[in-house]
């Protein structure tokens, strides 16, 4: 049963916290026998006087070991007064600590366990989760993959409900901006919700436009919400140049991405109320350097310059542009780690094998944890007012979420991507309870 493969118990669970108040008191009283010669020498008065400053002292300290512990009890007893029954017999050492919900737990540290409540919706009766994602209808056999939720070690996320999201959401603006990954995210949100629309025919898409992979916006009305949840492809978020006769340089030079310069298109992400960015799967020799495209800062060409300290310049750039721009009173700002894959090499190929169960220790991609440390980096360092959706450590157990070859053309293997209902859903999840936790 995935539930028991799954499911770890808490590390924590082996550090008892009981405090030791035997070994303090234990040494007062022996010390106190040693005095025993002041009876038979001194005066009644110098007797008593010595008893009471004995008595006071031993008296001050078991009041102070009394306070310690019984404070102790009632924050312990406060902290599991707010949890359920079942909460208290799977967690009680985790409650026992400081941590009890979304607002001061860390919800990406955690493990995936078994849910009634998931899939959170049909793939197939959903509009907008576009046929390469499905991976039910493109054959897939085996589904525990899609009735998985993740479950923060220190807390529980609110259970999802759909009517509560989008009446949370009435009149507002959610706009996703990145790669495919992005588009996933924006496709499992819009199902999520529509879960909770009585006419499925009050949601579309503005424009009219099917979903394709390189369309640059899509934009999905909830008419009876006031609602759009949009996407902008940008997978750089940077804007793009051609070689010209100033920045001309060695032949290779086809393209190039302006480092200091927001990607054009960006004017249109400011208006929005929630704002969730990623980058970093085209940020590789082969989709770059490889295809004639370098880097460029002003009018020079920076030719020599490494993928990742490239990386963090553009999220520099993005850093300074979300602090001038962004009005972040209203708006609430995200920026998702990067996802794992799970490509494995074998004979210099490489390899997909999709597994049916996630594994038991995160192992994903390695740049992964190098990206994801230098978003997380510059958004702290530079103290930008934006959230780190930390994806990259949940999405690692994912083996089993992968598309494999059940995409919309089995000739092509995928094992960077997600199936729809998956592990998307649960990156919006989060997102919720951060919303739902802000209030
Ligand atoms: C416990 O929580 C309180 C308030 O929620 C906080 O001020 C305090 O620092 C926390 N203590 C620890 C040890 O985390
Ligand atoms: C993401 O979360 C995991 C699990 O809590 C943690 O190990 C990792 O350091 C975090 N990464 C970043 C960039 O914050
Ligand atoms: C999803 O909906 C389709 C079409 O109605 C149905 O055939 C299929 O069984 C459903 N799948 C699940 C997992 O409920
Ligand atoms: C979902 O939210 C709505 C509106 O807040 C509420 O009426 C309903 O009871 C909730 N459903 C569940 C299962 O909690
Ligand atoms: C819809 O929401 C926008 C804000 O996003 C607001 O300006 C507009 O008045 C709303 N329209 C209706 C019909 O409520
Ligand atoms: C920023 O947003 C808040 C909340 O919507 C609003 O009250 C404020 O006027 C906005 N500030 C600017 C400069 O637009
Ligand atoms: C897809 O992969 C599975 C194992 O992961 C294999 O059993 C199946 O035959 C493959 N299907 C195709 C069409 O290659």
């Amino acid at each position: 049963m995935v539930n028991g493969t799954l499911c770890r118990t808490p590390s924590s669970s082996s550090r008892r916290t009981t405090p030791n108040f035997s070994s303090p008191r234990g040494g007062g009283s022996s010390g106190l026998h040693r005095k025993h010669p002041i009876w038979s020498h001194a005066g009644y008065v110098s007797v008593i006087s010595v008893t009471l400053l004995v008595a006071s002292f031993i008296f001050v300290i078991c009041s102070l070991l009394y306070l310690c512990f019984y404070r102790n009890l009632i924050q312990t007893n406060s902290l599991f007064d707010s949890k359920s029954d079942s909460d208290r017999r799977n967690n009680p050492i985790v409650l026992a600590e400081n941590v009890s919900t979304v607002a001061d737990c860390d919800i990406f540290d955690g493990s995936w366990i078994f849910s009634n409540a998931h899939p959170l919706y049909n793939s197939s009766t959903c509009p907008f989760t576009e046929r390469g994602f499905n991976c039910l209808k493109n054959g897939r056999k085996d589904t525990d993959y899609m009735r998985l939720r993740w479950k923060p070690h220190g807390c529980d996320i609110p259970q999802f409900n759909a009517t509560a999201v989008l009446e949370k959401l009435r009149g507002k603006r959610v706009v996703f901006v990145g790669d495919s990954m992005s588009r996933t995210q924006w496709e499992s949100m819009i199902c999520m919700l529509m879960i909770g629309v009585e006419d499925p025919r009050s949601v579309y898409e503005v424009n009219g436009n099917g979903i394709s992979k390189t369309i640059r916006f899509l934009s999905v009305r909830f008419q009876t919400f006031n609602l759009t949840v949009e996407f902008f492809r940008s997978v750089y978020l940077l804007q793009q140049g051609v070689s010209t006769p100033t920045n001309r340089g060695p032949k290779r030079v086809r393209s190039t991405i302006k480092l200091d310069q927001l990607d054009d298109v960006s004017k249109s992400w400011v208006n929005s109320d929630i704002l969730i960015f990623n980058s970093g799967h085209w940020w590789t020799y082969k989709k770059l350097f490889y295809t004639g495209c370098y880097f460029q800062v002003g009018e020079s060409l920076k030719l020599g310059l490494p993928i990742t300290t490239a990386f963090r310049t553009m999220l520099q750039t993005w850093a300074s542009w979300v602090k001038s721009t962004v009005n972040t009173t209203r708006t609430h700002v995200f920026f998702r780690t990067f996802e794992p894959s799970h490509w494995s090499e074998e004979g210099g190929g490489k390899v997909c094998d999709v597994t049916e169960q996630p594994m038991k220790d995160p192992k994903g991609n390695d740049q992964s944890e190098e990206f994801s440390g230098i978003i997380s980096d510059v958004i702290t360092s530079m103290m930008v007012p934006a959230t780190v959706l930390n994806v990259t450590s949940m999405g690692a157990y994912r083996s089993d979420a992968h598309i494999g070859n059940w995409s919309y053309s089995p000739l092509v293997v995928d094992c960077s991507h997600w199936c729809l209902p998956g592990v998307p859903d649960a990156w919006n999840e989060l997102v919720f309870s951060h919303l739902t936790a802000q209030n």
